[in-house]
């Protein structure tokens, strides 16, 4: 399925997934899930495609999961777009690599997570509001969180929903790398992607299977175990309160 609000293109090697929906600061619809997913296993699956690309606008990364959505159309099925979202990310066996710029929330910050290489702009910020929305951790981000920054900062972003920067996000090693400018994430996520390009193709999905494949079971095991708790807390009253809340500004 194609969504416009998820534009893809495949170029060089290069499969670019760009959130484009500026007026709702990327927030991420049902469409728009079974988007991104459909561009993942397809990168999985065509050899011609090296790597992927996940960027958002100049002003907004993503706003994370569109509230009205999650009000109207929470998703219960287990093959809901979302949770294909999160399976597809979790399965993706090119490397992933993305650039930042405005608001990065909820899922659009633990989508990071499963990504090889993060570049941000002092524009970016990152939260991870699950608490105070009264629901819990996705994406496999209680598992990943605490693996790649540590037990009390992921205890800090993930329970107490702090907002943060992107040089806290570099320091912390939740992304590679933190830039001034929109035109520096553009230049080092074009750096990175003609290196990857050059490299051996074979030798760069070994090393990546390496890193990531070998904890891929664990990952979908934790990213269903949260799907069970949040298919619950999205029914019960603290979350329609804070979603109506967020709506009715
Ligand atoms: N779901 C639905 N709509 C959203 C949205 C979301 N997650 N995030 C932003 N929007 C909409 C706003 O309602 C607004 O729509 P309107 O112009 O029709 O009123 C528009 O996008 C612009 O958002 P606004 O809040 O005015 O922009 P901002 O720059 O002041 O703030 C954010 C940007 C991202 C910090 C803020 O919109 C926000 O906190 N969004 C909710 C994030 C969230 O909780 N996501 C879910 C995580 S699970």
């Amino acid at each position: 399925m194609t969504d416009s609000s998820i534009l893809k293109v495949v170029e060089g090697g290069v499969m670019t997934l760009q959130f484009h929906r500026p007026d709702k600061k990327n927030a991420i619809t049902a469409d728009m899930y079974q988007a991104l997913a459909d561009g993942l296993i397809e990168a999985t699956s065509d050899d011609s495609v090296r790597l992927v690309t996940i960027i958002g606008s100049d002003s907004a990364f993503c706003a994370g999961n569109d509230l009205k959505d999650f009000l109207e159309n929470p998703p219960h099925q287990d093959d809901s777009p979302v949770w294909q979202f999160l399976f597809a990310l979790a399965s993706c066996t090119k490397p992933m690599i993305a650039g930042v710029n405005g608001p990065a929330v909820g899922i659009g910050t633990t989508l990071l997570l499963h990504c090889d290489l993060v570049v941000a702009s002092s524009s970016a910020v990152f939260a991870l509001p699950f608490t105070s929305l009264g629901l819990c951790p996705e994406a496999g981000s209680s598992l990943l969180m605490p693996e790649q920054i540590g037990l009390k900062k992921a205890t800090e972003w993930l329970l107490l929903g702090e907002r943060f920067n992107n040089r806290q996000a570099e320091q912390a090693g939740l992304i590679n790398l933190a830039v001034e400018t929109a035109a520096d994430v553009e230049q080092q996520l074009q750096q990175w992607q003609q290196k990857l390009l050059k490299l051996p193709a074979e030798s760069v999905h070994a090393t990546r299977e390496l890193l990531r494949g070998s904890s891929r079971k664990q990952l979908v095991d934790r990213i269903k175990e949260e799907g069970e708790d949040f298919k619950k807390l999205l029914d019960g009253d603290a979350a329609k309160a804070a979603f109506e809340a967020f709506l009715k500004r």
